[in-house]
């Protein structure tokens, strides 16, 4: 309609270039270039033209006539109409909504209800769950469990498979005590093996099928974590701080029908005090609590106890060593790691070789003397290391910073430069280069 009237008031104008536009000030308006305006100017002057003027601009003057303002005001009034019967037609709505509301509110009820079961079961039968069976007993035995998120995060990501773990506790056939003490290195899956325990049973009284071969649990009244979470600093709560009173909570309430997952307690103070600190919340948790438990810990000293607690278990996770490196092959084993391999993984991180050469001096050192007193100025003199390495350290010397080849080939990139296909190629390349270096 607009274009129509665009057109023929061009025509009558004699200027092509005529518009018919619209602001909010206005409303709609005819409008000639500046050029094109005199003319136009003149004869709405004299009257003798359909155009009536409204403005003029730098660069362009605009118009109107009393047909544009009276289909304007057609249009507006249209509008209106068009708004006030949608209202009228929503309001209508709302109306019947609202007297059916219950039996809306119940079908969405059952509707939610169906949602979280059919994905529940899809999930079940998509990841290969299995249905637990729950008792009334103190029973925890799980037979190759998995945990659902690093699973789907791993194979998201096409790593290698998630390694299975079992947990029997207070489990007579399989001889486990019910709190399982589990040491081994850094990076080794033991934060992943507790909570993976953990989530396993909130699945299973949740109603869930678990990512386990089987399960059977008997039924937990509280389940109590105390893993390394973020800290309350914004609280005025040093980590320490919350760790201790977490470890509290858990130990003023856990009974002997609860879950317990402590991931390396005592981690957040001196090394004495942690020790003491996880020692004695260890016994407690034994003698007085007799939860079932999964205790984590870098305190290989911790693992003493289990001449005394008849009901504690050794376990730790399998590493390899291999050309001088730890594989670790995430796998829950009966026994303690003989060592903490932390050396091994801050050499893994990058450490530089001078740090890992002087901690592992440091290392050897209080391993013979059986404690942490050193006398420096004798056994472990500050410039020894200097002095070895100008003597040519072997040690140093196997372990040179070697350029990573990933870093040397993204150096090279310059991405302004890359196509998305090349781009890709060159994303290719470097996962190619960085599984080659491993
Ligand atoms: N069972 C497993 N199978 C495969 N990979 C695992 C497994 N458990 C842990 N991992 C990998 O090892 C990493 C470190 O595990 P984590 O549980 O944090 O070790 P820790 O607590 O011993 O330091 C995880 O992020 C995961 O990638
Ligand atoms: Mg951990």
């Amino acid at each position: 309609m607009m274009l129509g009237l665009q057109i023929k008031y061009a025509e009558i104008a004699g200027v092509p270039n005529l518009k018919i536009a619209h602001n909010n000030i206005l409303g709609y308006y005819i409008e000639v270039t500046a050029k094109n305006a005199s003319q136009m100017l003149e004869d709405a002057r004299q009257g003798k033209s359909i155009f009536m003027h409204r403005q003029t601009m730098s660069n362009a003057v605009r118009f109107t006539t009393v047909e544009l303002s009276e289909l304007e005001n057609k249009l507006k009034g249209a509008a209106e109409r068009a708004l006030a019967l949608e209202l009228e037609l929503f309001a209508d709505l709302v109306d019947k909504v609202m007297r059916k509301a219950d039996l809306i509110a119940q079908d969405a009820q059952v509707l939610a209800i169906l949602d979280v079961a059919s994905s529940l079961a899809e999930t079940a039968e998509e990841h290969d769950y299995c249905r637990p069976v729950l008792e009334d007993s103190l029973a925890f035995d799980i037979e190759k469990g998995r945990h659902p998120v690093v699973e789907q995060t791993m194979k998201a990501a096409h790593e290698s498979d998630f390694v299975t773990n079992d947990c029997h506790l207070g489990n007579h056939e399989t001889k486990d005590g019910r709190l399982w003490l589990m040491t081994g290195p850094n990076m080794a899956g033991k934060s992943t093996f507790l909570r993976q325990n953990a989530l396993i049973a909130v699945l299973a009284q949740a109603g869930c099928y678990v990512p386990a071969k089987s399960a059977r649990i008997g039924i937990v009244d509280k389940l109590f974590s105390r893993v390394g979470a973020a800290d309350d600093l914004a609280r005025g709560r040093s980590t320490f701080m919350v760790e201790m009173i977490e470890t509290a909570a858990i130990l003023n309430q856990s009974t002997e029908k609860s879950l317990v997952i402590l991931d390396e307690i005592g981690r957040g103070t001196a090394t004495f005090d942690g020790l003491s600190i996880a020692w004695a919340v260890v016994e407690h948790l034994h003698e007085v609590n007799k939860s079932r438990a999964l205790f984590a810990t870098h305190y290989h000293e911790l693992t003493a106890l289990a001449e005394v607690l008849p009901h504690l278990s050794l376990y730790t996770m399998r590493v390899k060593e291999w050309k001088n490196n730890v594989v670790f092959l995430h796998e829950v084993v009966k026994g303690t790691a003989d060592r903490s391999y932390g050396i091994h993984v801050g050499k893994l991180a990058g450490l530089p070789p001078a740090v890992i050469t002087r901690a592992k001096q440091v290392l050897t050192e209080m391993e013979k003397k059986g404690s942490y007193e050193i006398n420096f100025m004798n056994d472990l003199p500050l410039f020894a290391l200097v002095q070895k390495k100008a003597t040519a350290e072997p040690e140093a010397a196997t372990d040179p910073v070697k350029p990573s080849p990933v870093l040397e080939e993204l150096k090279k990139l310059s991405p302004d430069e890359l196509t998305p296909r090349q781009a890709l190629d060159a994303l290719y390349k470097l996962k190619q280069l960085s599984e080659q270096n491993v």
